[in-house]
C-alpha cells in the first residue's frame, strides 16, 4: 500500500496560511467558538459548515458516532444534538488537556451521552468499534502519514457505516476582489505558523484521493469558502491572538508588527474603507459510506 506523506507544500504556505494545532498542545482557533462567536457581525463561520455536512451525510437520532481528534468538543456537541439521548459520541484526542476541556463542556450541555478518550486516532478502534459513522475536522491535516490515518477510522466504521470528514485548504486563499493588505498578511501569518509546525495545507484536495485510496465509497465532494465583508466579519482577530505566541516563537511576525489589541479594528477598516470581499478560509467536506 502507497503511503502517502501529506506535508504541505511549504513555498505555497508562504502565501496562505491556517491555524491549527501543534503537538501536545491544543489550539483551534480557526474552530474557536470564542469572544464574537454569537455577535452580529463578527462571528464563527466555519461552525455551521461542519454541521450542514453533518446532516447532509445522514447522521441521525441514535448512531452510535466516532469523533476523531475532537479537541474541546465543537464537533462532539454538534454530533450529541444530532444522536439524541439513545445515540452515543465517543470523542478521541491525543491531548489530555483538550479533553478535559470537552468533558467539562458537555457536562455544562447536559450531554450524558458523550464519551471522551485521550487517544491516538490510530488506536481509536479500541474504544467501541465498529461505529454507525465516523466524523472528523481539521484532524487528517496533522498526520504525519494521513494515509493511514483514513485508513484506521475506516476500520472503525461497520460496513455500510456513514464517514464525514472535513479538512481546511490553503490552495484557493487568500483572495478578494481587490487590494486586502492586511487581510492577506494576516492569513499568511497563521498559515505559515501551522506550516511550519508540519501541517498539511492542502489536506482538503487531497482529502477526496485518500478516501478512495481507503477503499470508501464516496457520496459526495464539496469547498465552501468563508467570505468576510465589513458586515459578515468571521473571528479572524481572535484566532491570530489565540495564536500569536506560536507566531512569534516560529519567527512568522513580532507581536508589535501583530499589534493584536488593534488588530481587529484595522483589519474592519480595510474592508469599510474599500468595500471589498477576502476569502479567509476554505473547507473540503467529503462524505460517504464504508463498502
Ligand atoms: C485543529 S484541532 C480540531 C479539533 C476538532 N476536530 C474541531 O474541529 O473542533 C485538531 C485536533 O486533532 C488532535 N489530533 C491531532 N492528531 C491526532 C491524533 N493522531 N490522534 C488523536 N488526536 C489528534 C489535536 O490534539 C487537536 O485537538
Amino acid at each position: 500500500m502507497r503511503t502517502t506523506r501529506t506535508r504541505g507544500p511549504a513555498d505555497r504556505a508562504e502565501r496562505r496560511a491556517l491555524p491549527g494545532d501543534r503537538e501536545g498542545s491544543y489550539v483551534d482557533p480557526m474552530t474557536t467558538n470564542a469572544e464574537g462567536a454569537h455577535a452580529p457581525v463578527v462571528c464563527d463561520r466555519v461552525g455551521p459548515l461542519m454541521e450542514r455536512l453533518l446532516r447532509d451525510a445522514g447522521l441521525t437520532t441514535g448512531m452510535r458516532v466516532l469523533d476523531a481528534g475532537c479537541g474541546r468538543g465543537d464537533v462532539s456537541s454538534m454530533v450529541a444534538r444530532l444522536v439524541g439521548p439513545t445515540g452515543l459520541v465517543v470523542g478521541i484526542d491525543r491531548d489530555a488537556g483538550a479533553i478535559e476541556a470537552a468533558r467539562e463542556r458537555m457536562r455544562a450541555e447536559g450531554h450524558a451521552s458523550v464519551e471522551l478518550f485521550v487517544g491516538d486516532l490510530l488506536s481509536a478502534r479500541s474504544h467501541g468499534a465498529p461505529f454507525d459513522a465516523v466524523v472528523e475536522r481539521r484532524v487528517l491535516m496533522y498526520q504525519p502519514d494521513g494515509a493511514a490515518a483514513v485508513r484506521a477510522l475506516a476500520e472503525c466504521l461497520r460496513p455500510g457505516g456513514i464517514f464525514a470528514f472535513q479538512e481546511a485548504d490553503a490552495t484557493m486563499i487568500p483572495a478578494s476582489s481587490g487590494a486586502t493588505p492586511l487581510h492577506d498578511r494576516v492569513i499568511r501569518w497563521a498559515w505559515q505558523t501551522v506550516a511550519r509546525e508540519g501541517a498539511c495545507t492542502s489536506m482538503g484536495l487531497l482529502l477526496p484521493g485518500l478516501l478512495e485510496a481507503a477503499g470508501l465509497a464516496l457520496e459526495g465532494i464539496r469547498a465552501e469558502a468563508v467570505v468576510q465583508t465589513a458586515s459578515h466579519r468571521h473571528v479572524t482577530a481572535s484566532i491570530v491572538r489565540a495564536i500569536l505566541p506560536r507566531i512569534v516563537a516560529r519567527g512568522i511576525a513580532t507581536e508589535a508588527e501583530v499589534d493584536v489589541e488593534t488588530l481587529d479594528a484595522r483589519l474592519e477598516h480595510e474592508l469599510r474603507a474599500t468595500g471589498q470581499a477576502f476569502v479567509s478560509d476554505v473547507a473540503i467536506s467529503a462524505w460517504g459510506r464504508r463498502r
